[in-house]
């Protein structure tokens, strides 16, 4: 089976076709998310959270997420990877970027996300430059936990959602071929998606997206946590492929998120 590319995932973005993306950090879970049809796999830094057990991914290394790619590439033969570069292992310079970039690319990336908005632009078109494509993370970034005093909703009032439209809009200029939209007013999430020409995936950010993504762990209610954002699928399923089936599907006809799951 040919493995989806970025072309792939712009084709579908044209067509209007939501885009499906889950977490994934290792080869048997991988396999079932390809067989249900996810189309994109993030190996993510939330690893720290629900695969070590932290109270958040602060501490997780380069290592840690190019041994967790590996993993994923042997199970998943379709879905397009993309790494998510850990904390601390791009933000000093844009020669620092490359080099961590390159190693999750050589473990099997298609693709680097990083959190941060403009200031990051520099970084984004230095790595697009230099042929790694990327992701770009605005709204509620996991790796600010410590800045924004907690794991809170961004852009609730009117400076706050113009900073993430601006945010964004400097990311997709700088070349950024995705962003993911985490935790913000789906109106936003909306304003956000119309003012890009490349996708945006939500995570807490409303239907409006141009896709959605969940970690793997909320989607099967075995995180120990129970976030607004998020549905357990397993609930109702006949196994865990049937739930990953059912979400590709509710993502795909617009059911999920539902009115429940927004902010
Ligand atoms: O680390 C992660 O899993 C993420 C997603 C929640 C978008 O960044």
């Amino acid at each position: 089976m040919a493995r989806l590319t970025l072309r792939d995932i712009a084709r579908l973005h044209a067509d209007r076709e939501k885009i499906t993306m889950l977490t994934a950090y290792d080869a048997s879970f991988a396999r079932v998310l390809d067989e249900a049809g996810i189309e994109t796999i993030l190996i993510g830094d939330s690893l720290g959270m629900v695969i070590q057990g932290r109270d958040s991914t602060l501490a997780v290394s380069i290592e840690d997420t190019a041994y967790h790619i590996e993993c994923v590439v042997r199970g998943a033969q379709r879905a397009f990877i993309i790494g998510d570069l850990p904390f601390g292992s791009y933000q000093e310079s844009p020669e620092q970027a490359f080099r961590s970039s390159a190693r999750l690319m050589a473990a099997g990336a298609q693709m680097v996300k990083l959190e941060g908005g403009a200031t990051m632009a520099a970084t984004v078109r230095f790595l697009v430059e230099r042929g790694i494509p990327v992701c770009g993370h605005v709204g509620l970034v996991p790796q600010f936990v410590n800045v924004l005093g907690g794991f809170r909703v961004q852009g609730r009032d009117d400076a706050g959602a113009k900073r993430i439209v601006a945010d964004a809009e400097a990311l997709a200029e700088a070349g950024a071929s995705m962003v993911v939209l985490e935790a913000m007013p789906a109106p936003v999430a909306k304003e956000v998606t119309g003012a890009l020409q490349v996708p945006t995936i939500g995570i807490g950010a409303g239907p409006e997206c141009s896709g959605q993504v969940l970690v793997l762990h909320d989607l099967l209610g075995v995180s120990g946590r129970k976030p607004k954002f998020a549905r357990n699928f397993l609930q109702g399923a006949d196994g865990v492929a049937a739930a990953v089936v059912n979400y590709v599907a509710a993502v795909k006809d617009g059911t999920f998120p539902g009115p429940e799951n927004i902010y």
